[in-house]
């Protein structure tokens, strides 16, 4: 267990040391356990990269456009999270929060087609994923580590107690100690997987930038047609300004029961600034320097481009 000032309760997995909440050893086997199906829709992502925006776009298209259960129901119970039950055996949820919904079984007894998030790396998914016996469709997100950092900074004062300065927590992120990092190594290890006809990759900014298309590409790959007139319903109802808004996806109660409970560390909202490079007006000119050259060291012959 990692016993940084101000990193503590996390483990280091598998070779590349991801960084895992603690209690992700007694969830390890089970995790690889509960069966998965090549209708299976999943959503991967490191934290903070716009995992939660890309769910809300897949589940309606996987799900024919169902508004109407979509906003009757939480985005967070209508998608599972496997490695949830890690993270949701904390302080934190155990007291506030813990829910039927964290748990495996909740997968496991979940209508199909289910759609299903992780931040997990590809190394540390179900096995008859990684080994190709089953090959559900999965949309991969990616979004630069800066923005990614600035936004998982804020998100780890709500649920991680963070207490550090923004400065030791671009380190801390740098050095692959936050939750899921080391941040190249998950963008990696999906990466050396794009050949596999059942992986798509997304980036944040194309969907800041034209989602629309994003829209279009993704009911492609999924196997569903869409007219003009519903991808403009989709991307009006995936806008920032209507995230934000969504009590089923903008998880307001819960950060309200979070704060309430004096837990959190910072008063930012989940559906937080949603902008492209907003990290040059938060990180000091080094910092952004020597994120440069790590990205530099990282992706060197890889032709990864995250943005
Ligand atoms: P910021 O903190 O930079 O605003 P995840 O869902 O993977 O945890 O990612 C959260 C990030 O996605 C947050 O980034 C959040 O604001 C952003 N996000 C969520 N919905 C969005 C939307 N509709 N448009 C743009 N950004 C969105």
């Amino acid at each position: 267990v990692f016993t940084s000032p101000v990193r503590t309760g996390y483990v280091e997995v598998g070779e590349d040391k991801f960084c895992l909440p603690v209690y992700y050893r007694q969830y390890e086997e089970s995790l690889k356990k509960f069966e998965i199906y090549d209708d299976d829709v999943f959503v991967c992502g490191h934290p903070k990269t716009g995992t939660t925006w890309c769910t809300e776009m897949v589940w309606l298209i996987v799900n024919n456009l169902n508004y109407e259960e979509a906003l009757k129901k939480d985005l967070d119970k209508r998608v599972s999270q496997p490695e949830l039950c890690c993270l949701a055996d904390g302080e934190l949820f155990k007291n506030i929060c813990y829910d039927e919904y964290v748990s495996l079984r909740y997968i496991e007894e979940a209508k199909r087609p289910r759609c299903i998030k992780t931040h997990l790396p590809w190394s540390l998914l179900h096995e008859q994923i990684t080994n190709g016996t089953k090959t559900p469709k999965m949309v991969v997100m990616l979004r630069n580590p800066e923005d990614t950092c600035v936004s998982l900074y804020h998100h780890s004062q709500i649920i991680d107690q963070y207490t550090g300065t923004f400065k030791e927590f671009c380190t801390l992120f740098v050095a692959g100690r936050v939750s899921f990092g080391p941040f190249w190594k998950q963008v990696l290890s999906f990466w050396e997987q794009r050949n596999r006809p059942n992986l798509l990759f997304i980036r944040y900014n194309e969907m800041k930038e034209n989602l629309p298309d994003v829209i279009r590409k993704v009911a492609t790959f999924l196997g569903k047609a869409l007219a003009e007139e519903e991808i403009k319903k989709l991307s009006e109802h995936l806008s920032f300004e209507s995230m934000k808004k969504n009590p089923k996806i903008n998880r307001e109660e819960l950060y309200k029961t979070i704060r309430k409970s004096g837990y959190s560390t910072g008063d930012s909202c989940f559906i937080r600034s949603g902008q492209v490079r907003a990290f040059k007006s938060k990180m000091s000119p080094d910092m952004i320097k020597k994120f440069e050259m790590w990205t530099k060291e990282n992706l060197v012959g890889t032709g990864v481009s995250v943005e």
